[in-house]
């Protein structure tokens, strides 16, 4: 039976069936317990501050650092991209800056989706100048496009299939953020 079109659903959508739902609360709601374990483990000394990059990474950002059993910060970043989003040399401008100080903290980027990696690759070196003592990225879901130009994660939760996703942060025009599940919108 599918779940996709039942009341529950349908509430929260406006009416708008999904294809398929791809993570559940319960499956989400225990990997990211195991990514704050993993997490706490990786990281025994210094101060930690979770940069999660927005909007997307709002509600991940939130259910994780509850899952992370030792001191952090928290902080957001908007980033905004110039030029032509296929050039790999464009820049990234941050519209929002963290106002944590980063030099000598282990900083973790926390990003909802990975697709080609590219407004993250920037963000890296940006972040990177300002002396962090380790820089690293978290993201919720790794499409693993583009192997060559992408940065590599440490934390992943899951490998997502090649569709379009959206819930638990993720939107398509703004909408679906809310959805306390992942599903392929179609
Ligand atoms: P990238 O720079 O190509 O890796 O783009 C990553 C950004 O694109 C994410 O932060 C999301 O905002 C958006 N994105 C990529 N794939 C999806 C998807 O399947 N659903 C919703 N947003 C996505
Ligand atoms: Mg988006």
């Amino acid at each position: 039976m599918s779940m996709l079109s039942t009341p529950d659903v349908l509430r929260r959508t406006g009416g708008k069936p999904v294809k398929s739902i791809v993570y559940d609360q319960a499956t989400i709601a225990a990997r990211v317990e195991e990514l704050g374990a993993e997490i706490t483990r990786a990281y025994p000394d210094g101060e930690l501050l979770l940069l999660g990059l927005l909007k997307g990474s709002f509600i991940f950002l939130s259910d994780l650092v509850r899952a992370i059993e030792r001191p952090v910060q928290v902080d957001f970043l908007v980033a905004s991209s110039y030029g032509d989003g296929n050039v790999s040399s464009g820049t990234v401008r941050l519209v929002y800056d963290p106002e944590t100080r980063l030099e000598g903290k282990h900083i973790l980027l926390v990003e909802d989706i990975i697709d080609t990696g590219k407004t993250l690759k920037r963000l890296m070196s940006v972040l990177a100048e300002r002396s962090p003592g380790s820089l690293a990225i978290c993201a919720l879901l790794d499409k693993q496009l583009a192997a060559d130009v992408r940065p590599e994660p440490r934390f992943v939760g899951f490998q997502a299939p090649p569709a379009f996703l959206v819930g638990y942060g993720l939107d398509h025009a703004e909408n679906f953020r809310h959805l306390p599940f992942i599903a392929d919108l179609e």
